[in-house]
């Protein structure tokens, strides 16, 4: 009998965690001294939320620090997801090098934040509150402007005549419409600025897509990738048959046990080679004749 595996065909990788990557090997490969500044390089939290990857980038000699404080000298990378606005400023005033891999998408959610706010705009950010991209998009507004990161606070706002809606790239376009809503009924002028990133909408379309035809779905990245996160609930709801793995380690044969079609799809910082172990394992366990292995879109 003939078992099938349908991989979603943007799985792994986007621009801007492989810009990230590109920027750190390379300033890796340039190696500590240069610029005539001693020191380490590190990045400022993890240059992208997989800690496969971010464990091969230590190997190449690029540290992680998890603040401003531990860092003394040396070359600081900005992660993809991007830093807080005194983080940054902590950074200059250390005369450390700063090598910016923000993934450009991000860095626009930033700006859109900011304009807004010196235009006088109160800012919905719709997204995680905790997550650094968040964080570093509120840290752009101007001080004393309100923000409201829940549809509970846009619905009880008081003394707002206009808002600017901002997204975390990693969002799903449901979520921002209900914040849309809330807000279009609580404020009488409202600009929305879609910075939800086509990589995200990509994954979550053909993710869904699969879910829906897969006898079980595998959604392989970092348990500390919001995107990923976003990915497995939304296979999850449409097929209980969801497993959100970091390495093929996790895989066991009662997974599949049953199955004739396995779908996989992959967050934007999942590597390549994480999807091929994944794959590998999959056929070991999967003994029989014929496996067809193709891309789902
Ligand atoms: Fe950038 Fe979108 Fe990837 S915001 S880091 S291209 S998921």
């Amino acid at each position: 009998m003939t078992k099938k595996i349908l991989i979603t065909k943007s799985a792994g990788f986007c621009f801007g965690v492989k810009r990230a990557i590109a920027i750190a090997v390379e300033t890796a490969g340039k190696g500590e001294a240069e610029d005539g500044k001693e020191g380490p390089i590190q990045s400022l939290g993890p240059i992208i939320h997989n800690p496969q990857a971010v464990e091969r980038l230590q190997e190449k000699g690029v540290g992680v620090v998890e603040s401003v404080d531990e860092i003394a000298c040396g070359k600081v990378i900005i992660p993809s997801h991007g830093v807080t606005r005194s983080d940054r400023s902590a950074l200059e005033g250390k005369g450390v090098t700063i090598v910016d891999a923000t993934c450009p998408f991000v860095t626009k959610a930033q700006e859109h934040a900011k304009a807004l706010s010196r235009d006088g705009y109160a800012i919905v950010v719709v997204g995680e509150p905790d997550h650094p991209e968040v964080k570093s998009i509120i840290s752009y507004i101007e001080k004393g402007v309100p923000v409201f990161t829940t549809v509970a606070e846009v619905s009880a706002a008081k003394g707002v005549r206009k808002a600017g809606i901002v997204v975390q790239t990693t969002q799903t376009f449901d979520n921002l419409m209900s914040f849309v809503a809330a807000a279009m009924r609580r404020f009488p002028e409202v600009r929305v600025f879609n910075t939800i990133c086509n990589a995200t909408t990509l994954r979550q379309q053909e993710s869904t897509g699969l879910a829906g035809l897969a006898d079980v779905m595998f959604v392989l990245g970092g348990y500390n990738s919001a995107n990923t996160r976003r990915l497995a609930e939304i296979c999850k709801a449409i097929n209980s048959r969801t497993y959100h793995i970091e390495t093929e380690r996790e895989l066991s044969p009662s997974m599949i046990e049953g199955a004739s079609v396995a779908g996989v799809t992959a967050g934007a910082s999942t590597p390549p080679w994480i999807i091929a172990g994944v794959l590998d394992r999959l056929k070991e366990f999967w003994k029989c004749d014929r496996i067809e292995v193709s891309f789902y879109r």
